[in-house]
């Protein structure tokens, strides 16, 4: 689907923003390790969700639909040997979560994804899950993968990556582990596996950036998930950057290991307010209200980088109607992303008019530049550089194309219907 975008004349309105993608991926896979019967409200209904819900079921879950917002996942007996080889479609989140679960089953099984998801690097959870005793067959740590599960027993590993799949890989694969295993980080990722075993009841400790789990039984218990900050900050962005703007966005997850963001636009200058904290699900959440401003460049590098990491395209854009200049550095991972992010965003935004240079591990943005637009765009497959295009466009004087939309399902089907709704033209 091709699709062209006008200029704005403001966003105005109320709106909610659909489930958060990561805590949907986990409420799918921890619930069918509670051996019961849970409900999840409020589930993202993105294709990469929908890729992790299909795998629970060919392991011998069933789903119940209760309405739109509401299903039942029923795990009555413990996962069991899939009849075909699973397929994670585009999704990292389940590919590598789903290793550390499938690694230490009395079964083998085979994982495959799509083209992208193919080229993704898999050493930094198949090294560690080895080091646990796991056993795999593959070519060059690429999928497709075969897990010959195998019973595991528990490391205490310093990971050199701030990463929450390689986290919760660990810590799920030390779920059904002998002993205790642990997993250290050289910053904080985000932490939704951490509040969820708590919420679920599983032996768990936290020590800064150290997290201990010890062999126990998830309970099942219901989950309701918040709005996905990631997804929101789409809306954030364009709210800011699109003169007459004023918008709020309502039960979205403000999660401190989620929420650079929101510390970041802030710095910059931008007009957000936090309102109505509260917690769902072990998780907080709030309302935001964002009006339009006038930005300053900033530097993001370090801690904040892993509280951020999938907002960067999104911020790129802000930073184009930054005074100044805006560094982004430490965010080589985002190179190993859907896209190499740091190429597609800076090959992108020149076309659209921006002043933007790429360095290894991030990207330089010379602010403020009127962005022309009349031109096409091409989204390499990623749902978030679709959408950060697609915000760009709102304030370009002529109108973008962007080609291959529908990649926006893979997390956020709404989104087009969504932005029609409060957006002026
Ligand atoms: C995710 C973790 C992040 C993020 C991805 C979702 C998760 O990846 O980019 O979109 O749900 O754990 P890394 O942890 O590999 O950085």
């Amino acid at each position: 689907m091709n699709i062209t975008v006008n200029k704005s004349n403001g966003l105005k309105g109320n709106i909610e923003i659909p489930a958060d993608k990561s805590i949907t991926h986990r409420a799918f896979m921890f619930a069918a390790l509670t051996k019961g019967r849970v409900k999840i409200s409020n589930f993202s209904k993105g294709a990469d969700c929908m890729s992790t819900l299909k795998i629970i079921q060919n392991l011998g879950c069933s789903i119940e639909y209760l309405n739109e917002k509401e299903l039942i996942i029923n795990a009555k007996d413990a996962i069991k040997k899939s009849q075909s080889p699973l397929d994670c479609g585009n999704s990292g989140t389940t590919t590598r979560l789903m290793m550390g679960i499938l690694a230490g089953q009395n079964f083998s099984c085979k994982l495959f994804g799509d083209q992208s998801l193919s080229k993704r690097p898999m050493k930094r959870v198949i090294a560690p899950l080895e080091l646990m005793g796991a056993k795999f067959i593959h070519n060059d740590y690429k999928l497709p993968i075969e897990i010959l599960g195998t019973q595991l027993k528990g490391i205490d590993y310093i990971s050199p990556l701030a990463s929450a799949q390689v986290k919760s890989c660990l810590l799920l694969a030390g779920l059904n582990a002998e002993g205790q295993t642990s997993i250290t980080e050289p910053y904080k990722s985000r932490n939704h596996t951490e509040l969820m075993f708590e919420y679920m009841g599983a032996a768990i400790q936290i020590d800064g950036n150290k997290v201990t789990v010890s062999k126990s039984q998830l309970k099942p218990v219901d989950i309701n998930i918040c709005g996905d900050i990631s997804s929101a900050a789409f809306f954030i962005v364009a709210a800011l950057i699109t003169p007459n703007s004023d918008i709020i966005i309502k039960n979205v997850g403000i999660n401190e290991t989620r929420n650079g963001i929101i510390d970041i636009l802030k710095l910059m200058n931008a007009n957000i307010e936090i309102l109505d904290k509260r917690i769902i699900s072990n998780e907080e959440i709030a309302d935001i209200r964002v009006k339009y401003s006038e930005l300053k460049g900033t530097t993001i590098e370090g801690a904040i980088i892993p509280r951020l990491i999938d907002e960067i395209p999104i911020l790129a854009i802000a930073a184009t109607q930054a005074q100044g200049t805006t560094i982004i550095k430490d965010a080589q991972d985002l190179r190993n992303k859907e896209a190499d992010r740091i190429t597609a965003v800076k090959t992108e935004l020149r076309k659209i008019g921006a002043n933007i240079e790429e360095t290894p591990d991030g990207l330089v943005i010379k602010g403020r530049t009127e962005l022309a637009g009349n031109c096409e765009i091409e989204c390499y497959h990623d749902h978030r550089i679709a959408m950060s295009a697609y915000v760009a466009g709102l304030i370009c004087k002529k109108p973008i194309k962007i080609n291959e939309f529908q990649w926006v399902d893979i997390s956020f089907p709404e989104f087009l219907s969504l932005m029609n709704k409060i957006s002026t033209y």
